[in-house]
């Protein structure tokens, strides 16, 4: 991607994406995974389904989502008269690229009597495709929704699937996808930092590994999990999600201790998401300056990935 000298930095490159928001009337959306920075200067922070929500019902002209791109690509879907603009178009995620929608189509080919739930980390296109999509807050409630009898393919992340199965009791067809940063996590970095803090409660998203899971004293969502430990009496917390979050954690919870669960990689004290940290303030000021790069699809395949956004939104 060409990017072009800016003469600002710090506080001035922050003013400067203050003052074109103001102009352009734009409302700029962010995940918990995004730099603390893009986070602090954010109107909202959340998570996918938060931010699908908030995009939904926005008053602003432009939209300039700080995730990745199918996030933004959500946000386009509910809201096609608003402009979407994304800081760095090539921020992707492992679990969109796990499922291409050739496959997907072969996929539910094959079983044609299952109902499709898939999880938002997908693209357009495989939206398209599926009966219901569903976000990690609410998969359980979901699926809690399907008759019983009806079978049920859940795409992309065996992880999260297999998770959802074991706390709903309902066997599941999973695609064989996963979150690179979530199965990165080393089970023996992490039982070493418990002996380390014995006092410390281990808290996780469910995009992790099983073996991971079995060792959590909680497990949520981002948005769940910080709700957890503002609830919660501990001190200490070994977070096993994209470090990200613990900006939002330290800064409602100034005086308990966050220590980011540590990847397999022995030289990486923490596992950033590598999609979500393609963004910068530099970007994020550069794509409200150009109106660029912009989340533009087709009306037939917008309005085919809506019916299952929508359907979720109604079970959520
Ligand atoms: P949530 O923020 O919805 O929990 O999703 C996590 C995630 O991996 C986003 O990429
Ligand atoms: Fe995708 Fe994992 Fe990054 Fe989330 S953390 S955007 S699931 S690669």
């Amino acid at each position: 991607m060409t990017s072009e000298p800016i003469e600002f930095a710090g506080k001035a490159l922050e003013n400067e994406i203050l003052k074109l928001k103001k102009e352009l009337n734009a409302v700029i959306l962010a995940h918990y995974y995004q730099e603390s920075e893009i986070q602090d200067l954010a109107d909202f922070i959340g998570d996918s389904l938060e931010l699908a929500r908030k995009a939904k019902t926005t008053n602003a002209d432009v939209i300039v989502f700080c995730g990745v791109h199918f996030m933004a690509e959500t946000a386009k879907i509910l809201n096609p008269e608003k402009t979407v603009v994304i800081p760095d178009l090539e921020a992707g995620c492992s679990l969109s690229d796990s499922c291409p929608p050739d496959k997907f189509a072969a996929f539910l080919k094959k079983h044609p009597d299952h109902i499709a739930v898939t999880y938002i980390n997908c693209s357009a296109e495989v939206k398209a495709l599926s009966d219901i999509i569903c976000t990690s807050s609410n998969a359980e409630k979901i699926i809690r929704k399907i008759p019983p009898g009806r079978p049920i393919l859940f795409s992309p992340d065996k992880n999260l699937g297999r998770y959802i199965a074991k706390v709903t009791g309902r066997q599941m067809l999973l695609w064989d996808g996963a979150c690179i940063v979530h199965e990165a996590f080393s089970e023996e970095r992490i039982l070493k930092l418990k002996l380390e803090y014995p006092e410390a409660k281990i808290i996780a998203h469910p995009e992790c590994e099983e073996i991971l899971l079995s060792h959590a004293d909680y497990i949520g969502s981002t948005s769940k999990l910080l709700q957890y430990i503002k609830d919660d009496s501990a001190s200490v917390y070994i977070v096993a999600t994209e470090p990200g979050i613990i900006h939002q954690m330290q800064k409602t919870e100034p005086h308990k201790m966050f220590i980011p669960a540590p990847p397999q990689d022995e030289t990486c004290a923490c596992n950033n998401c590598p999609h979500m940290k393609l963004n910068t303030m530099e970007k994020l000021y550069l794509c409200m300056k150009n109106l660029t790069p912009k989340i533009e699809m087709s009306e037939d395949l917008r309005l085919r990935a809506l019916a299952p956004l929508e359907k979720m939104l109604e079970m959520s």
